[in-house]
């Protein structure tokens, strides 16, 4: 394992990813670890990441020093070199302006982490303070136009400090570079991968589960899928999942959860059909924020009603990721975001937390719902929202309405899988804006519903750009949307980024 210590870059999940990539496990966490702690993890290097701070603040993040001596390797990025440096008696120089961007540097002495890489090489800077002296014992490694030590190491004590961010992709060299640290200077093996992900995190679920139950909500997400499959595969039968179908899912997609998982994968799942408690619920509701908490609330009480049911559960699982826990660019690994619990925990459940993911990245559970054998529909799931289409009929709910967007949308789904944009498209879509509009069908006046198309590409969802479906695409999609829709008679396509627009139109 390859201990990162976040002394807050913006880029701190990016060196755990990096290392990751290599089959090495990598871990992201606070630097205030004592050198005790960091020990009993038994990393097999450290790396300092940068951070916004200079070694000269008082109140800037500094880490146990005697990490220095645990005879591990470190290797300290922009911010975590100037500590080395500091810590190893060399100068780091206040600055107060910044250099930020692509940068050359000469390698001046060929030494570990720069073997078979080029003498010529361009980095990415992100820095104010700069090293102006090397520790004593340190050999310079490389240098740019304005930074006279852009890298160094002391090859006895195994450290090694660099001023740029190997792990951003604009650093040429980068990866050649962090994979010299982790395989010549800590010679990790490169054997960490999801298969044996697979068999060490199926034994822990074992130890902590031993003959106890867990319950777990399916909602037929990618990470509540990938969550149930791995925890059914330790304990089987001791998992109980329960799939609260609210009525406002997509075509066929109840059905599908329960093929997938109670037919293939022959788990115990309990499919509570309360669509007619949520439409009443919804009665007369316009409100947007007022529907997301009905829909919220009500998924609780269900769950609720149905744990209880149950009685004697121990462990509620949770497809809680990495990303949920680890917030980056802030202060420190620790910071606690709150978590995307299914729907909400119910307070007064007494359970434990199984969340047997929260050391993956996105694209990790991905791959781990692979290897255990969910089916591709369900890993590259695009995202839905909880509240469902409840969203995406504005105004009040009805059934007409569902049935409207429900069509629709499954005919612009398959579409765009035909036209082999459904894994381009971040995420797409129907909505039912509520407005009727005069058209002609046949030779008659016809007064019906439009409805609008979404298609956003997009990173994390938190910003987004409308997608340029080509026209013939398009074309197709609204032509049969209107002949194959009852009360449909005008499309349109939302051309709006985000922001200003959400992605979802409530
Ligand atoms: P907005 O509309 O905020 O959506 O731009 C950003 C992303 O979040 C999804 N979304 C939700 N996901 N519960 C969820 O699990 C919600 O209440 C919710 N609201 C929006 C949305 O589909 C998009 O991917």
């Amino acid at each position: 394992m390859i201990l990162v210590l976040d002394f807050g870059s913006q880029y701190n999940q990016l060196i755990t990813r990096r290392i990751r990539e290599f089959g090495v496990y990598s871990e992201l966490h606070s630097h205030r670890l004592t050198a005790e702690e960091i020990k009993e993890m038994q990393p097999k290097g450290i790396i300092l990441s940068g951070g916004p701070h200079s070694v000269y603040d008082e109140t800037s993040f500094r880490c146990d020093e005697a990490i220095f001596d645990l005879g591990i390797p470190v290797l300290g990025i922009c911010y975590g070199m100037q500590l080395m440096t500091h810590h190893f008696g060399g100068k780091v120089e206040r600055a107060n302006q910044r250099e930020y961007g692509k940068a050359d540097i000469h390698v001046t002495e060929k030494a570990r982490l720069f073997t078979g890489t080029p003498n010529e090489q361009t980095v990415w800077m992100s820095h104010s303070d700069k090293i102006i002296e090397a520790p004593a014992d340190f050999v310079v490694e490389a240098t740019s136009s304005s930074t006279p030590v852009a890298a160094m190491s002391n090859n006895d004590k195994d450290m090694y400090g660099v001023q740029f961010h190997p792990e951003v992709r604009n650093t040429v060299y980068g990866n050649d570079l962090l994979r010299q640290f982790v395989f010549g200077a800590c010679d990790c093996q490169g054997d960490w991968t999801m298969a044996n992900f697979v068999e060490q995190e199926v034994e822990k679920i074992q130890e902590k589960v031993g003959d106890k139950k867990v319950l777990c909500a399916l909602s037929g997400g990618v990470d509540s899928s990938v969550v149930a499959a791995l925890i059914h595969k330790a304990i089987g039968d001791q998992l109980t999942c329960i799939f609260v179908d609210h009525g406002l899912l997509r075509k066929d997609e109840g059905d599908m959860v329960m093929e997938t998982f109670r037919d293939g994968f022959k788990m115990n799942i309990i499919r509570v059909d309360a669509q007619e408690r949520f439409l009443n619920k919804l009665k007369g509701v316009t409100d947007p924020e007022q529907k997301r908490k009905i829909i919220g609330n009500e998924f609780i009480y269900v769950f609720d009603d149905e744990a209880d049911r149950l009685k004697d559960m121990d462990f509620l699982a949770q497809g809680t990721l990495y990303t949920d826990i680890v917030e980056s660019g802030t202060e420190t690994a620790q910071t606690i975001k709150s978590h995307h619990n299914v729907g909400g925990l119910p307070e007064n459940m007494q359970f434990e937390l199984l969340e047997p993911l929260d050391t993956l990245f996105k694209d990790e559970v991905r791959a781990l719902g692979l290897e255990l054998g969910v089916p591709e529909a369900v890993v590259w799931r695009q995202p839905f929202p909880g509240p469902g289409l409840g969203i995406r009929i504005l105004g009040e709910v009805t059934d007409e309405k569902i049935k409207i967007v429900r069509e629709s949308d499954a005919i612009l789904r398959e579409e765009i899988k035909l036209a082999g944009l459904d894994r381009e498209i971040w995420q797409y879509f129907t909505v039912l804006p509520d407005i009727r509009s005069v058209g002609v069908m046949g030779d008659a006046r016809t007064y019906d519903h439009t409805v609008g198309i979404r298609a956003v590409t997009s990173i994390d969802g938190m910003t987004s750009d409308w997608a340029r479906i080509p026209w013939d695409v398009l074309e197709k999609i609204s032509t049969r949307i209107v002949n194959e829709v009852d009360h449909v008679n005008r499309i349109v396509y939302d051309v709006t980024s985000k922001p200003p627009a959400t992605i979802e139109w409530e």
